[in-house]
């Protein structure tokens, strides 16, 4: 079985940082988003991954997962530079697949549940031709459905306008080639695209036997900033990182909980209260770092408070007269409180930033 990983959205809805960097690069917990959906593939013993990317984003994955040695992992960069749909993605991963069985994982999508039961099920029952990871939603409209009858998939139908289903498809597909079959048969949906459920929905219709595998567990699409910091706080709840003090810690300092600190990172006069992640080589002073907060490295927060929230490499915060509070800030931000005149308040901010000030 070979995995192939779709990476080639543009990550709209997370402007500025997706300029930048691709939205399945961010970190959480200082570790980017495809490091655990290459993790998971991993783990149920697929090692031949095609990664799905664009002529933007294809040399920050090569700089980040080179050929996926460090992962166990063959990784073959595929390019999709036209945002035809899932299934078009697909399609031109074709000579990648070959015949093989494969695994589609939507590379935003942060999935924690354990998938083996899933997979095996899949390499065992033959005459199944998809197996789909489905999850109960409050807002079914934003997906595509699954009508399920018994664990038999009856009918699937993308971003529906009347509620047939709360089952929502969270980006996790196993397929025999047969899917080609339905992808050549589809049509453009409403937005464009070749749709996935579309061609699945045809692979229902020919009679060929689909599943749906529900999970219950806590999954999440990372495409919006509030997902990232919600993601963020679910893993490092979940204990993903080693406890370990790597850095230098003064005796005014307190340290409580659950926390990592990378290596030469200094803490001053402050206190970390877990579950947090600090990076190396950053400085931590007269300040109080709150839970669910992960620091990049070669951060400085000097006489601030913060939590909940997500700082890239190279932040500066400093003096900042109110805590900080579910933010997500990129590679070297510096927010800093001077005690210049005039008392105004100075930007310099790149297209589409967002500033929110309560006073
Ligand atoms: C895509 C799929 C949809 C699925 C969703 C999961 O939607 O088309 O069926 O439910 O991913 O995140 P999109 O993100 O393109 O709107």
């Amino acid at each position: 079985m070979k995995a192939i990983i779709l990476c080639a959205g543009k990550g709209t809805r997370l402007r500025p940082l997706t300029f930048t960097i691709a939205k399945h690069l961010i970190p959480i917990a200082n570790k980017p988003v495809i490091y655990y959906s290459l993790e998971k593939i991993k783990s149920i013993g697929i090692d031949q991954v095609g990664l799905i990317v664009n002529n933007e984003n294809i040399n920050d994955f090569k700089n980040f997962l080179g050929d996926g040695e460090k992962f166990g992992l063959s990784i073959e960069y595929i390019l999709q530079n036209e945002p035809k749909g899932l299934a078009h993605a697909v399609s031109i991963a074709r000579d990648f697949i070959g015949n093989d069985d494969f695994l589609m994982y939507l590379g935003d999508n942060l999935i924690l549940d354990d998938i083996s039961k899933f997979v095996n099920e899949f390499r065992k029952e033959e005459e199944l031709k998809a197996s789909i990871l489905l999850s109960p939603v409050k807002d079914p409209s934003r997906f595509g459905v699954a009508v399920v009858k018994g664990e038999k998939i009856v009918k699937v139908v993308e971003k529906p306008k009347d509620p047939i289903s709360n089952l929502a498809i969270i980006g996790m597909y196993l397929f025999r080639s047969t899917i080609f079959e339905g992808i050549d048969n589809i049509k453009p949906s409403w937005r464009g695209e070749l749709e996935i459920t579309d061609a699945i929905g045809y692979l229902i219709e020919k009679g060929y036997n689909v599943k749906g595998h529900v999970v219950y567990g806590w999954w999440k699409d990372t495409g919006k900033p509030e997902d990232l910091i919600e993601a963020n706080r679910k893993i490092l709840d979940d204990n993903h990182f080693k406890l370990e003090n790597k850095g230098i810690m003064d005796t005014l300092s307190d340290i409580q909980g659950r926390v990592y600190i990378g290596e030469n990172s200094e803490i001053i006069n402050s206190t970390i209260r877990g579950p947090v992640v600090i990076g190396a080589n950053c400085v931590i002073k007269d300040s109080y770092i709150g839970p669910y907060t992960s620091i990049g490295d070669n951060v400085l927060v000097e006489n601030c408070e913060l939590e909940n929230s997500i700082l890239m490499d190279h932040v500066k915060l400093l003096n900042l007269p109110y805590p900080i509070d579910s933010s997500l800030i990129g590679k070297n931000v510096q927010i800093v409180n001077n005690e210049r005149k005039p008392k105004a308040m100075k930007f310099v901010i790149g297209d589409m930033g967002k500033v929110e000030i309560v006073r």
